[in-house]
């Protein structure tokens, strides 16, 4: 083994947002010694930036409604490129995920008559966000959290980890990394390793994601020979803050449209009616109400085009923005001022009313606020087993925002709290399986850790070298510019080049200081993640030579039928880590049941 501080459990997790808690809890459960290692101060995650709900099809405010039409939703709002076994998972066992979290305390909104409520979400059919005003995404990690910590869960919180380590037998038995508050490295070994890392928002200049979704457990997958998939499918949710800058991206939560909230341009258009079929289109209706109602009796239940599917909305305000009427400070308008009364507003949506009041100086009881895109949530991730979780190398699992496969093109709202309750669990069951059916204790080779400790190292060793942060700005821009909403062929292929120059650069990289808590050391150390991931972007959007979902290709605008019978899966074959070549290559979508694909044609 090495010199350094090591553990030993039965299953470890990386990541401990909502799918990493979830999968520890199960894993826990099963009598296995389980540990939860994250990045951050344990209970501070992404998943709190879903604010707006979590979808199941509970059916407590349209009793028509029912895991079939959740399961058609998912589907037609990922563009049928799902994998349709984890669509149909999720959507049958959502329900009952969001009733155990609510025995574990979780406080939902209630109906009248005193059931869990649900709201309208862009894309579904009925009503069917359960939610927490709307910190939902708080709430649920407050109770996961507390149910973990009941559990005598062991935590490593503020551990970064840096590589996974393979067995003699290619078994995933280790990990590598490093405390943040002394920069001392940590081994850690188990018989099953679950990657429930979250995101790769911070390679883009305008994220809703704060500073831990640097791909770590995406890229660490594919350093370990596993593939992911999907990776061209980034979204764009529609609405983020815009002004001030220093907050632009902030999440401006979805349930704003879902109570009522509506778009409109600097003319005071609801330009949303603009960009739906010219059939639903409401430009002939004298008031807001009579086009309200109209769009309601056409478009199958979606109360506003305003909830149109994140992707749609997203190009519409770009287009917007393009088109010289957006608001003053680059973005359009949301306004529920104007529809919703003040204590309905503050009731509803008190998180984004004290955000909007602190942050901006808006009161959003009076005045519209500025929203525009913001790089949110990605669809692609490491390719996994519909069941189990289990990714394509032995010995690694892999749940919510870092699997693929689940969302296809585009992710509904709200589907994401539901996804990392019901594949944490099941990767919680997947990885104990495994563990329980393992011979022999985990090793790793310690001159593969003393590799990755020196490698981790080397920018403190150096002099005269290029700063972290420069590296950092250059790759965000290059991601926004050329790798955002709209893609094309040429400045995929530009973007592709910058990458490679930037990934040069990163061999040259010098940070001075210490390890103590050196926050330009811990950046230097998540750049080689975010380069492995930007380049398989950038790569899969290449590749994908349609639009479809949050893929636009303006060289390609039409969706095409041949291509969605295919996920473009990415690998690293003979060479792995940072500095190795990813291969892209389309793979048949798994065959879809006949009674399911039945589903997707009913209902209109
Ligand atoms: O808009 C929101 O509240 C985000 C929800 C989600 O990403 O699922």
């Amino acid at each position: 083994m090495s010199e350094y501080e090591s553990h030993q459990y039965d299953i470890i997790v990386i990541g401990a947002g909502g799918a990493g808690l979830r999968a520890a809890i199960e894993a826990q459960g099963r009598g296995l010694r389980t540990a939860l290692i994250c990045k951050s101060l344990f209970g501070k995650a992404h998943t709190v930036m879903a604010e707006g709900g979590v979808a199941a099809a509970m059916g407590n405010v349209y009793p028509e409604d029912n895991w079939k039409v959740h399961f058609r939703d998912t589907m037609r709002g990922g563009k049928l490129l799902n994998n349709w076994r984890m669509a149909q998972l999720h959507a049958q066992e959502a329900p009952d995920r969001v009733h155990e979290l609510e025995a574990w305390g979780a406080l939902f909104d209630r109906t009248n008559d005193g059931r869990i409520t649900q709201r309208d979400f862009g894309g579904h059919r009925y009503a069917r966000l359960a939610h927490v005003g709307d910190r939902t995404g708080l709430e649920m990690i407050r109770t996961l959290q507390q149910k973990a910590v009941s559990m005598d869960i062991d935590v490593f919180m503020e551990c970064k980890i840096l590589r996974l380590l393979p067995d003699a037998q290619g078994r995933i038995s280790g990990a590598v990394g490093y405390w943040r508050a002394t920069g001392e490295f940590v081994t850690f070994t188990a018989k099953a390793f679950v990657l429930a890392t979250g995101g790769i928002g911070k390679s883009w200049m305008y994220t809703s994601n704060s500073w831990e979704s640097t791909g770590d457990g995406h890229a660490m997958a594919i350093w370990a020979g596993a593939d992911v998939i999907e990776m061209e499918s980034v979204q764009f949710h529609p609405t983020g803050m815009v002004w001030p800058l220093s907050v632009r991206g902030l999440l401006v939560t979805e349930g704003v449209r879902g109570d009522g909230g509506v778009l409109r341009n600097s003319e005071g258009t609801r330009f949303m009616f603009n960009y739906v079929a010219p059939m639903f289109r409401a430009e002939t209706a004298e008031t807001e109400e009579e086009a309200d109602r109209w769009y309601d009796d056409h478009a199958n239940n979606r109360r506003t085009p305003a909830l149109l599917p994140r992707d749609e909305v997203a190009r519409a305000i770009n287009a917007e923005v393009k088109a010289g009427r957006g608001s003053p400070h680059g973005g359009v308008f949301l306004d529920i001022a104007s529809r919703r009364s003040a204590e309905y507003i503050r009731r509803r949506l008190p998180s984004m009313y004290t955000q909007f009041k602190e942050l901006a100086g808006v009161d959003i009881t009076a005045t519209p606020m500025e929203v525009g895109p913001t790089c949110h949530y990605m669809m692609g991730g490491v390719r996994v087993d519909a069941d189990t979780e289990a990714a394509t190398v032995p010995g690694l699992f892999a749940a919510g925002e870092v699997a693929g496969g689940m969302h296809g093109a585009n992710r509904l709202g709200g589907n994401s709290l539901s996804d990392l309750l019901v594949f944490g669990r099941r990767a919680g069951i997947g990885a104990a399986d495994y563990a329980e059916g393992r011979t022999g204790d985990p090793e790793v080779d310690g001159a593969e850790i003393e590799a990755i400790v020196a490698e981790a190292l080397a920018p403190l060793g150096r002099n005269g070298g290029e700063s972290p942060y420069d590296l950092h700005r250059d790759l965000q821009e290059t991601m926004q510019t050329l790798v955002g909403i709209i893609r094309t062929g040429p400045e995929l292929e530009e973007a592709l080049e910058k990458l490679g120059v930037l990934r040069e650069r990163s061999e040259n990289l010098t940070v001075t200081g210490g390890r103590v808590y050196n926050p330009a050391w811990n950046l230097a150390t998540d750049l080689p993640s975010m380069l492995t991931v930007s380049t398989a972007v950038a790569q899969g959007a290449l590749a994908r030579k349609e639009s479809r979902g949050g893929h636009t290709r303006e060289d390609f605008p039409a969706a095409d039928p041949e291509l969605g019978k295919v996920n473009f899966v990415q690998r690293q074959t003979d060479d792995r880590g940072p500095d190795a070549p990813i291969i892209v290559s389309p793979e048949p979508l798994p065959e879809m049941p006949a009674e399911l694909r039945q589903l997707l044609e009913e209902g209109q």
